[in-house]
């Protein structure tokens, strides 16, 4: 009688520790079925109690913030549905501490396309990329060879929440961004794509070159969804021109470089401003 109660008492906890484990009952009753093993006389004394079968994943595993981007991103098949599937997007910490998803400006669909590096305070607060001090040069150099967001010009960045104190994204960040100004390009299919400052070349073209050789070139930008090459040209962003504007010369002869091959593609410009 006490061994039956013993052996209740014990039957009791091994279930409740098999569902803890997460053994659902019609397993455990499965296992308390099957016929107990034989022991050999001499090791049957001190019985450890058997282990619970280990449990088949049920869900696939985690995928990451990258992969989630691309797979969101990828699935737009409009720049008014990647702006919705980026507003949806939370596998990048920059959300937590922006005040808001900073996308576009300008013109969908047009010939020139400008990508930047992330927004500022600015941009924050407005919401649209290039409307701080930089921004202005930005819009002023532009409109010195014809080309502007009212008119011919689509702006976005590879980041598309403010860091901290503006401080550089970081390569995680970085990660998770990247799939949608990737899908951004390809959707608004430029005809020349201008990377505006290093760290956007370096990003979109997948190069480790400085700024300094990469300006004012005709490149292609590698992007595997497009079937056509696409023409890309690096300058110095209107930042880094506000702390040294002995070099806007350089970017003068960028913007001369620019329009060249743009009236060359047939890409119709502005007056100018
Ligand atoms: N600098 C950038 O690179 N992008 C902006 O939107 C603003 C400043």
């Amino acid at each position: 009688m006490v061994a039956e109660v013993d052996n209740e008492r014990a039957l009791r906890a091994l279930l409740g520790w098999w569902a803890e484990a997460g053994v659902d009952s019609a397993e455990a009753a499965a296992i308390l079925a099957a016929p107990a093993m034989q022991e050999p006389a001499a090791r049957a004394a001190p019985k450890a109690p058997p282990k619970p079968p280990v449990r088949k994943a049920s869900k696939p595993p985690p995928s990451s913030a990258p992969e989630d981007a691309r797979r969101a991103a990828d699935a737009a098949g409009t720049l008014v549905e990647l702006r919705a599937a980026l507003e949806a997007f939370q596998g990048c910490a920059l959300k937590g501490t922006a005040r808001q998803t900073v996308f576009s400006d300008g013109v969908e669909g047009a010939p020139v396309m400008v990508v930047g590096e992330a927004p500022g305070r600015d941009e924050d607060a407005e919401g649209r990329p290039f409307v701080g001090r930089s921004g202005q040069l930005l819009d002023r150099m532009l409109g010195s060879v014809g080309f502007s967001r009212s008119d011919n010009t689509f702006i976005s960045n590879v980041i598309f929440w403010r860091p901290p104190g503006n401080r550089p994204p970081t390569q995680g960040e970085i990660a998770a961004c990247l799939p949608f100004i990737e899908r951004a390009v390809v959707l608004a299919k430029p005809r020349i794509l201008i990377l505006s400052g290093g760290f956007a070349a370096q990003t979109l073209l997948k190069r480790d070159d400085g700024v300094m050789r990469l300006r004012g070139k005709r490149l292609t930008c590698p992007l595997p969804a497009l079937t056509e090459p696409l023409h890309a040209m690096v300058m110095l962003h209107p930042a880094y021109l506000l702390r040294r504007p002995q070099d806007k010369r350089l970017a003068w002869a960028d913007l001369l470089a620019l329009a060249d091959w743009a009236d060359e593609l047939g890409i119709q410009r502005g007056t100018g401003l």
